[in-house]
């Protein structure tokens, strides 16, 4: 496996990959890696010959007073799981190396980036676009790879994808969750044993939604209040949003159709989380 900090370096690497006709798929993270990662990872595997990861963790897509500090950087634990999981490559580069002193550029997408967790989080796609561009630029990468876990993420980056004309096909991976059913996150690490046990409230939300919904309910509004009374009688949560939207647009529906989503994102004990469950 190569650890490699530069884009120069990544560039020559691949160049002797794709004269080897291998075809390479990139899984973008930002490190403490855990079993969501290496599902990413696995799918990676099956539909490349090459595997490369990249782990930074981008401060643009951070708010000041967000986790950008705090975040986890176990880098030697990291490229140990990349190498088991028998990844080729795995950039890690310095802030410097992405984002020169004079860097001004940035990805702006409208609408997609401006609902859900872009009310509270209004320069958080912007970071992440931004971020994914550059990567899809250095590595030029036949597919990448993305945890439907982060599904507004994952809209997002695939609609910029298709309005860039870009050759990669982004793909999509189904959220790995505890036992209990919250969904692996690295931020799943600051909560203590009492929130780690009152945070599988928002997937119960999700699930009580989902079930109405199979039931016979069929109206949004009446569906996230059942959700939302779930999660408010569960101490220490605030709800930032609970709602139901179209899987594609992420416009909010009225009524429950084939294609929603329900979406929902908490503070826990101060930690920000977020869930998805398709209906
Ligand atoms: P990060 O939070 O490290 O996540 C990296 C990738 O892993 C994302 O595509 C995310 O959706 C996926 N992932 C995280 N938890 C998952 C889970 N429980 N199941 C399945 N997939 C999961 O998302 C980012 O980093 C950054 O925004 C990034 C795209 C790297 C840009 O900086």
């Amino acid at each position: 496996m190569k650890v490699i900090e530069t884009i120069k370096a990544v560039r020559k690497e691949l160049e002797g990959v794709r004269k080897a006709k291998k075809t390479v798929a990139l899984v973008p993270t930002m490190g403490a890696l855990h079993a969501g990662h290496l599902a990413l990872i696995q799918q990676a595997r099956s539909v490349s010959k090459y595997v490369a990861v990249s782990i930074f963790v981008n401060p643009t897509q951070f708010a000041p007073g967000e986790d950008f500090e705090k975040y986890p950087r176990p880098i030697k634990a990291d490229l140990e799981k990349c190498r088991q999981a028998k990844v080729d490559l795995v950039f890690t580069p310095a802030k410097s190396e992405l984002y020169a002193p004079d860097f001004v550029t940035y990805v702006c997408q409208e609408r997609l980036t401006e609902r859900l967790c872009g009310l509270s989080r209004p320069t958080h796609f912007r970071g992440v676009l931004t971020v994914v561009l550059k990567l899809f630029n250095i590595f030029q990468p036949d597919a990448a790879v993305f945890g439907l876990k982060d599904y507004q993420q994952y809209i997002c980056v695939r609609k910029m994808a298709q309005d860039f004309h870009s050759q990669t096909k982004v793909v999509g991976v189904n959220t790995v969750r505890e036992s209990d059913g919250l969904a692996l996150s690295s931020r799943n690490q600051y909560l203590d044993p009492i929130a780690r046990k009152n945070a599988t409230c928002l997937y119960r939300a999700l699930l009580t939604i989902k079930s109405s919904a199979k039931r016979g309910d069929k109206r949004a509004a009446s569906l996230i209040r059942k959700g939302r009374e779930l999660i408010e009688e569960t101490p220490q949560t605030i709800v930032d949003y609970l709602t139901i939207v179209d899987k594609d647009t992420l416009e909010e529906v009225n009524t429950v159709n084939k294609g929603a989503v329900a979406m929902g994102a908490i503070y826990i004990a101060g930690t920000r989380l977020i869930d998805n469950l398709a209906l």
